[in-house]
């Protein structure tokens, strides 16, 4: 079925490769189908606002390479619970769904894609529930969403945690320190145990596997006897110590958006292990590096092929899906199969067996 008029928004933390998604969809439905292809922006407060902008092949020509998201995102806009600081410092959660649905039948959208993380992809449901044709495409940088072997956005947050270690393996060695390198992962640790094997860490801390410190000081000090008195650690900011809990910073935005805001993780540790070592420890928190900047290739790759399997899916009427990567083809997952669920590293999977096998520490 050839389509009239499709929607696009993107929600929640930006990655690299949410360009190239847009530019997918917009090129596959206009030479696919001659449709109208409508940008929301801000995510779903662009259906509550009503802001809107019309995608074109032209207007979207120079974007694969582009970081962050032309359309704008925010994960603060959930129009089932939009949540608003009051000026008395409370916060107010309101409904504003039906005003969301309200735009999108006044656009006479035949589809909406909805390009986000778990969170974005469950409001999406819910809209699809609410009586909107719905069709996710997932991405993050964490790579924690079910039913996808990767997420766009992963890869090019690897390569980059992966340069940062190059980088501090250079100087661990000639300054003979402890170098720890802190990573966004808040329930999963994917980045930093690919990042941490791709650049040669010697212990890797994730939220999967609680750490002991007294791990962490005895492969420092193994090393140290060994003759290598420099060592390279990547730990995860929601990796926890045994017992402990993640470490957090209080912000307004973070009430915002009703989620803990993580970090500190890093320095926590540094002080751990200046305490146990006699060795100089340093930190660097890597942030939204990792989110920014232009996509690497299999994330350009991933997002135009999503972006048009997505298109596709809309034309043969299949909604209420999310457009997926089962190496090697794209495949439909069902939204209802993915709510709530996040994929995280099984702590006895064979790429940790690998990890440990050739000698690197996971803190246990
Ligand atoms: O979910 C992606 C992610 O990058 C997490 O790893 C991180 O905890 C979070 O986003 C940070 O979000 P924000 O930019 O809103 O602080």
């Amino acid at each position: 079925m050839a389509l009239k008029k499709v929607g696009i928004l993107t929600g929640g933390g930006d990655c690299s490769g949410l360009n190239a998604v847009i530019r997918g969809v917009t090129r596959a439905a206009i030479i696919g189908s001659g449709a109208k292809v409508i940008g929301i922006e801000g995510g779903f407060e662009g259906l509550i606002t009503g802001q809107t902008e019309e995608l074109t092949v032209r207007n979207t020509r120079d974007i694969l390479t582009l970081g962050g998201t032309i359309l704008g995102t925010t994960n603060k806009g959930n129009p089932f619970e939009y949540r608003q600081l009051a000026p008395d410092g409370s916060i107010t959660v309101s409904d504003y769904s039906d005003k969301a649905l309200e735009t999108y039948k006044k656009l006479e959208l035949d589809c909406l894609f909805v390009v986000g993380g778990e969170g974005t992809l469950e409001i999406g449901y819910k809209f699809q529930k609410k009586g909107a044709k719905v069709i996710g495409i997932p991405k993050t940088i964490d790579n924690d969403l079910e039913g996808t072997d990767y997420t766009f956005g992963y890869q090019t947050a690897v390569e980059v945690a992966c340069d940062a270690l190059d980088r501090l393996q250079t100087t661990g060695k000639s300054h003979q320190r402890v170098m720890i390198l802190e990573v966004m992962g808040r329930t999963a640790g994917w980045i930093a145990l690919e990042a941490g094997i791709a650049g040669g860490a010697h212990i890797i801390l994730i939220p999967e596997i609680p750490y002991s410190i007294d791990r962490v000081v005895e492969k420092i000090k193994l090393r140290a006897e060994g003759g290598s008195p420099f060592s390279i650690i990547v730990v995860a900011e929601g990796a926890k110590e045994e017992g402990g809990d993640v470490i957090t910073q209080a912000s307004a935005t973070t009430r915002l958006q009703g989620v803990p805001q993580l970090g500190g993780v890093g320095a926590y540790l540094a002080e751990q292990i200046k305490k146990r070592v006699d060795l100089e420890v340093r930190c660097t928190v890597l942030g939204h590096i990792q989110r920014g900047g232009s996509p690497c290739a299999f994330d350009r790759v991933l997002g135009t092929r999503l972006g048009s399997e997505a298109v596709r899916a809309a034309e043969e009427g299949k909604f209420g899906v999310m457009v997926a990567l089962r190496t090697p083809d794209i495949m439909l997952v069902p939204l209802s199969q993915l709510a709530g669920k996040v994929r995280r590293v099984p702590p006895d999977s064979q790429l940790i067996r690998s990890a440990e096998a050739i000698g690197i520490s996971m803190g246990r």
